[in-house]
């Protein structure tokens, strides 16, 4: 049903229509929905392997309750948690050997839900062969766990992107629940705007004051989904940043606690995070936190605050008190309070959502399309088994002129130009393309008579 929304005027929140509901077709993640099918076309991350340990452990992907558990052996399983026999949950199974056993009359099931042994039977019981628990591929990696939950026959290799395996990177794993919808927060990484005031002009400098400088905004497709650019001038300096989204719900962020200060080409990122819709209300960020010399110039990094729903930089969670989160709001509060599933009918959308509306048109274009039956498209470039991404920060040092109008003009230009290199031409084919992609930038900022490191 259409809603009619009252045009605005004083005093008008009487005269409002009831709300209009949520974009199911976006935001809905349960059995048979749009979008949900869509994401089970690809490997979702459950839990970090810190998570489990000799006890099996209740989740729940896709509005499904599940029981993850690791066997002695070493193997990981996902079930279904009422057990093939009568229906006992198997979150209070034994891990063993070869799999999980149930409690209640010890039926035994592999990681793949075959059933081992059913102890109660005579010995020459064939029953066991004609049952089978219901079980999800499981992927570990990194310190994460990964599910399959698509269709058994279109199940894709596990991708590897280059952020994932950088020589002197180390990830370490993180996780963070949210009670919203899934979109909302991962949309929110196509969101520049709230970098200079959520983070900067609100409460105080979370990251540095250069993020309170409203930048040139640009976004733009990429082979893995898409990126959003900004350019600022800071003094000397103009400092060109960009986060990847890639489809459908891994995002990738650069340096949190950049400052614009030092010139840099190219520095790569600092979170790989997927935001796992859970159910349609429940989302979980889980991801890396990426410790490497470049990323954290400042000594501001924390690896002790990071793991099971922490991380170490502010706003993140819903653990701080609540007059804290109302005087120094964060990413969580913004982002759950935007109700439990973001309307989108009832937005107002500006230039500076350009990067919001497009995410939700990729999404639609895919989610359609693999609606109609056809797979999801994978980015074609693969070097040496690993995916190209584009999250970066670059510093160059240009003067300001005088003139505001045309040094505005210089800065979005820059970006431009610095983009360019960043995502097209063949070097991102190449095996040592970061080196490539640094010696064009620094060609362009010495061809303009500027200079980076
Ligand atoms: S209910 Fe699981 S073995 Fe009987
Ligand atoms: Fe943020």
């Amino acid at each position: 049903m259409e809603h009619k929304v009252i045009p605005l005027r004083p005093y008008s929140a009487y005269e409002r229509e009831p709300n209009p509901r949520e974009d199911a077709e976006l935001t809905h993640v349960g059995r048979g929905s749009a979008a949900g099918e869509y994401l089970r076309r690809f490997w979702q991350p459950v839990a970090l392997s810190a998570e489990l340990g000799d006890l099996p452990k209740k989740v729940r992907m896709f509005g499904e309750d599940l029981v993850l558990f690791r066997t002695k052996g070493g193997a990981v399983g996902l079930l279904e948690p009422h057990c093939a026999h009568r229906g006992t949950s198997l979150e209070f199974g034994i891990c063993e050997d070869h799999g999980l056993r149930c409690c209640y009359h010890g039926w035994l099931f592999a990681v793949d839900g075959q059933v081992l042994e059913t102890p109660g039977d005579p010995p020459d019981s064939t029953l066991r062969h004609g049952v089978c628990q219901g079980a999800y591929p499981v992927h570990e990696y990194h310190g994460l766990i990964f599910g399959y939950f698509g269709p058994p026959d279109r199940r894709p290799a596990f991708p590897i992107y280059d952020s994932f395996e950088r020589d002197g990177d180390r990830l370490v794993p993180y996780c963070i629940t949210y009670p919203c919808n899934w979109l909302q927060v991962h949309e929110n990484v196509m969101d520049p705007a709230h970098g200079v005031f959520l983070h900067t002009r609100i409460s105080f400098a979370q990251f540095a004051d250069v993020w309170g400088q409203l930048p040139e905004m640009d976004f733009v497709p990429t082979p893995t989904g898409m990126i959003y650019v900004t350019s600022r001038r800071w003094n000397d300096n103009v400092w060109v940043r960009s986060n990847d989204i890639v489809l459908p719900n891994l995002a990738q962020v650069g340096h949190i606690w950049e400052d614009g200060a030092t010139p840099k080409a190219f520095s790569r990122v600092a979170i790989t995070r997927w935001t796992a819709p859970i159910d349609d209300t429940t989302c979980r960020i889980i991801g890396w936190r990426h410790f490497h010399p470049e990323a954290d110039p400042r000594g501001l990094a924390d690896e002790s605050l990071c793991g099971v729903e922490s991380v170490d930089f502010v706003g993140q969670d819903g653990a701080r008190s609540y007059e804290e989160r109302q005087r120094i709001p964060g990413d969580y509060d913004a982002q759950t309070s935007q109700r439990p599933i973001a309307i989108h009918a009832l937005e107002n959308l500006t230039r500076s959502d350009r990067g919001v509306a497009m995410l939700r048109q990729l999404l639609r274009r895919e989610i359609r399309r693999v609606g109609e039956g056809q797979d999801p498209k994978p980015s074609p470039l693969v070097v040496d088994g690993r995916v190209p991404t584009y999250t970066h920060d670059t510093v160059v040092v240009i003067p300001a002129t005088d003139d505001v109008e045309a040094d505005r003009e210089a800065v979005r230009a820059i970006g431009k130009a610095i983009t360019d290199i960043v995502v097209k031409g063949e070097h991102h084919a190449a095996p040592d393309r970061e080196e490539r992609v640094r010696a064009l930038i620094r060609t362009y900022a010495e061809d303009h008579q500027t200079s980076v490191a």
